[in-house]
């Protein structure tokens, strides 16, 4: 896109958005409940995504991508997310593989693993997360050891999303066990490398449609140029990384917040209780009031750090994580409150917003706990 975004969106971004819901109404929701259910990838969803170009929406054209802005690609995922939390992660964690390269990756490992993404014909995961290593991420163990031109891979990462489904992994490895957060160095690892496998996929509370699996590194041998930027720099390259995709986190919570407000909205209208529609009771408009102006402000805030993220702002780093910890608790909250709007009826699954509401609570724990975002934040206040 040409023009840098503001916080608020342009009218080009409006018509991405449009666009990407009119998709996402037709091809993406009818697949929502029973992705959720069967938990199966939402591969007919994937497929839709793929034929209008929202699957890895920040590509940039160089790479074959469509090249959308920060905000383009945070619009994208929120109206995905309204529809399918599931098949939000499609565009959100291609994003989140895919920065590294993006940020500190070769001109030669960006043409040569990007243009897949951006074609469909792959998808890219992060491994950051361990077993004994989740929120101290520095911490981990996984190992390469660097035997001339080859490294060799060793271990285990936990909880990585879209594993198995993707075919390339960006793994933070520690190169230099003396050196603590200064000896971790990122690699690109494709499914097909010897050596790697996976554990069976995590029987989740929501976010179903996508796989969470382990992914096991055993003498995996990798050319010397898959390394991605410089070494020893892997940790800060995950860091700076998270900065720019936790709004994509926000953007989800977002997105799934509004899902369920605009349920719960025409569900009031409809549901009669004592000779009236339920919408017509003062505590139900008051409900209602409070969960749009908290959505809307978790909006503006996730669009004003795109905003940042698309400049690579030096105060980014504060509003991704303002931006993912703010939307994330006001998506538990709103979809709750969705859940409660609906009685009875919130409560099964024959309506959607118990599934939003189990889908929202993952946005407050992935890409960091919200507890970790408060330790990000005030550490930028306290520098
Ligand atoms: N950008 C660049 N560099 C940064 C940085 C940033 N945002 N933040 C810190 N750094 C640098 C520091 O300056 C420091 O560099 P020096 O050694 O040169 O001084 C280095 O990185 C280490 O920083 P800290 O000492 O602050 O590191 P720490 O060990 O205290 O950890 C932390 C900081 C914020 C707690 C970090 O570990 C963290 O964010 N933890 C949460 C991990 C996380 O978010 N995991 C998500 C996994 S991905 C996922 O969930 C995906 C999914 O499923 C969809």
């Amino acid at each position: 896109m040409s023009d840098t975004p503001l916080f608020a969106p342009t009218p080009e971004h409006e018509a991405i958005r449009e666009a990407c819901r009119a998709v996402c109404d037709d091809k993406v929701a009818p697949n929502a409940a029973e992705v959720d259910q069967q938990a199966v990838f939402p591969q007919a969803s994937y497929d839709a995504l793929r034929a209008a170009d929202f699957h890895a929406p920040h590509i940039p054209e160089a790479y074959d991508g469509v090249g959308a802005d920060a905000l383009a690609t945070a619009i994208v995922i929120e109206e995905v997310a309204r529809t399918c939390a599931s098949s939000s992660l499609i565009p959100a964690v291609n994003k989140l593989g895919t920065m590294p390269l993006l940020l500190a990756g070769s001109e030669d490992l960006r043409r040569r693993y990007l243009p897949p993404v951006a074609r469909g014909d792959a998808m890219f995961s992060y491994c950051l997360s361990e077993p004994e290593a989740g929120s101290d991420a520095a911490a981990m163990k996984t190992r390469a050891v660097r035997h001339g031109d080859t490294w060799v891979l060793d271990g285990a990462k936990r909880w990585i999303t879209n594993a198995g489904v993707s075919d390339y992994y960006t793994v933070f490895a520690v190169t230099d066990p003396d050196q603590g957060a200064r000896g971790i160095s990122a690699f690109v690892v494709e499914k097909t490398d010897a050596g790697v496998s996976f554990g069976a996929p995590e029987k989740k509370l929501g976010i179903k449609g996508s796989p969470t699996c382990e992914v096991y590194f055993d003498g995996v041998r990798l050319p010397a140029d898959r390394l991605v930027g410089v070494e020893g720099e892997g940790f800060k390259l995950a860091l700076r990384t998270l900065d720019h995709t936790r709004v994509t986190i926000a953007a989800q919570a977002v997105g799934i917040a509004q899902g369920a407000l605009d349920y719960a909205t025409s569900y009031v209208r409809e549901r009669r209780q004592f000779g009236r529609p339920v919408a017509d009771f003062q505590g139900v408009q008051f409900m209602l009031a409070d969960m749009a102006t908290k959505l809307e402000a978790a909006r503006q805030l996730t669009y004003a750090a795109a905003a940042r993220s698309e400049r690579s702002d030096a105060d980014l780093t504060f509003f991704g994580a303002a931006a993912k910890c703010f939307a994330s608790d006001m998506a538990m909250e709103v979809t709750t409150d969705a859940v409660q709007l609906l009685g009875g009826y919130g409560y099964v699954q024959d309506y959607p917003v118990e599934r939003m509401m189990r889908d929202a609570k993952i946005t407050q724990i992935y890409e960091g706990t919200n507890q970790i975002q408060r330790v990000v934040i005030a550490r930028q206040l306290l520098k």
